[in-house]
């Protein structure tokens, strides 16, 4: 399923759209890409014995698969109460999982710095469907870099390639970003066009991700945001700190 492309795209911005779908559809479903295919990814960036933040959960296994996998502390957020109350019950013999109704744009009841990593999968993208995508997607972005600690790591997983992403984001928080590709589908090892665990060169004006992968190509993006305050320090905020 593609975000924006079967429901008016303003819907998948509306919260009341998410609790109603919710009623409806009980689950489970990911959208886009299954831990299994990401976990070599995480085993990268994040530790066990991180604390890990999902943002906008949903029905997601995600968070379920993760703790199955040896992760012992992962919060879990979503704007519809709906999911969340279903998820928490469905998930309250599992004492790793924390399953909390709220707006990934305010997120004030974190304390700053509290997190070691933030997964997003299709929730920035959920945001950029709506109205008003541009201030929503900041807000998110502002909240997330409140929230992880310094070194932290935030992992977008998306449909949007760097052409609009990479801007959003260098323009929001002091990162170092890497971005890596998976295809959307899974294929059999000789089909596979990207190595997940190796990041895809980036310069200034992400050309030389379009010439590698071409413009249309059938895959996810994945952008590991690492949260660098000494960039801040230095100044150098805005365009100058990718391809770590
Ligand atoms: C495309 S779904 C992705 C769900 C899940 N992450 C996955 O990978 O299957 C987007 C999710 O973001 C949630 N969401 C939308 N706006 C949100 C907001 N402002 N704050 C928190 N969650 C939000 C929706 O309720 C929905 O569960």
């Amino acid at each position: 399923m593609t975000l924006g492309a079967s429901t008016g795209t303003h819907a998948y911005g509306e919260p009341s759209y998410w609790d109603q779908r919710y009623r409806q559809d009980t689950g489970p479903f990911d959208w886009y890409q299954k831990y299994k295919r990401l976990a070599p990814l995480f085993d990268l960036y994040i530790r066990r014995s991180h604390r890990v933040l999902l943002v906008g959960c949903g029905n997601s296994t995600l968070g379920e698969d993760m703790a199955s996998d040896g992760y012992l502390d992962i919060v879990n957020i979503d704007i519809s109460s709906v999911v969340v109350e279903a998820m928490r019950q469905k998930c309250e013999d599992k004492p790793e999982l924390k399953y909390i109704t709220m707006d990934v744009r305010d997120m004030s009841a974190f304390e700053s710095s509290s997190f070691d990593a933030v997964i997003d999968k299709g929730t920035l993208d959920s945001l950029m469907c709506g109205q008003n995508a541009h201030d929503n997607a900041t807000k998110m972005l502002d909240e997330i870099g409140r929230v992880l600690k310094n070194n932290g790591v935030y992992i977008l997983i998306t449909y949007g390639d760097p052409n609009y992403r990479m801007r959003l984001l260098k323009d929001t928080q002091v990162w170092s970003i890497a971005v890596h590709v998976i295809d959307r589908t899974e294929k059999n090892p000789e089909q596979q066009r990207w190595e997940l665990t190796k990041s895809v060169p980036l310069n200034q004006d992400n050309s030389s991700i379009t010439a590698l992968i071409g413009s249309h190509a059938e895959v996810h993006y994945i952008y590991v945001c690492i949260k660098d305050e000494t960039l801040r320090r230095h100044g150098d905020v805005n365009g100058h700190n990718e391809g770590v």
